[in-house]
């Protein structure tokens, strides 16, 4: 089960690696993303079915093996209720994963296109470096325009 699931990412990534027989289940409670999710994860290969309900008040009685959420929690008040919440969904010896990166280590991907970083680096050798590898990749990884 997959709690925050957005479009399924993880189950795209996952499930090939799961036993053969396995079911992937993803709830979130963003409509869209859903939707977005049903179409990508179709196949008939695995057991898939996605839930659009809020993690914090849903139920099924169902429990799963391997219960993940990731990049989830930091969005959560209350993260006790959001790991309990997974816990209720896992079975007797079942796994519990959250994943999730340090903001800092996120934002060193952004690049926000025309933002002068220079001032984050005080290392001038490592500003250099930076600069040196700027002009040569362009910007690459996740780049926003001013417009986006
Ligand atoms: C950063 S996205 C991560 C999506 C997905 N886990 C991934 O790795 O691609 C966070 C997701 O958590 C969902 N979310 C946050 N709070 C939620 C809640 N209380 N119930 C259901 N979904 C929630 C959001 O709608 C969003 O899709």
């Amino acid at each position: 089960m997959d709690f925050g699931c957005g479009y399924g990412h993880l189950g795209t990534m996952l499930m090939p690696l799961m036993p053969k027989g396995s079911s992937y289940t993803g709830i979130d409670y963003s409509e869209n993303l859903i939707n977005e999710g049903r179409g990508i994860l179709n196949t008939n290969e695995f057991d898939v079915k996605f839930v659009c309900d809020d993690v914090l008040t849903y139920e099924s009685g169902i429990k799963y093996d391997f219960v993940i959420s990731q990049t989830v929690l930091r969005h959560i008040d209350d993260s006790h209720l959001f790991l309990n919440k997974m816990i209720s969904f896992t079975k007797d010896g079942g796994l519990v994963v959250c994943a999730e990166v340090n903001r800092e280590l996120e934002n060193v991907g952004l690049h926000i296109h025309g933002m002068d970083y220079d001032f984050l680096c005080q290392h001038p050798g490592f500003r250099e470096m930076w600069n040196t590898e700027l002009k040569r990749q362009g910007e690459r990884l996740f780049c926003c325009s001013e417009n986006s």
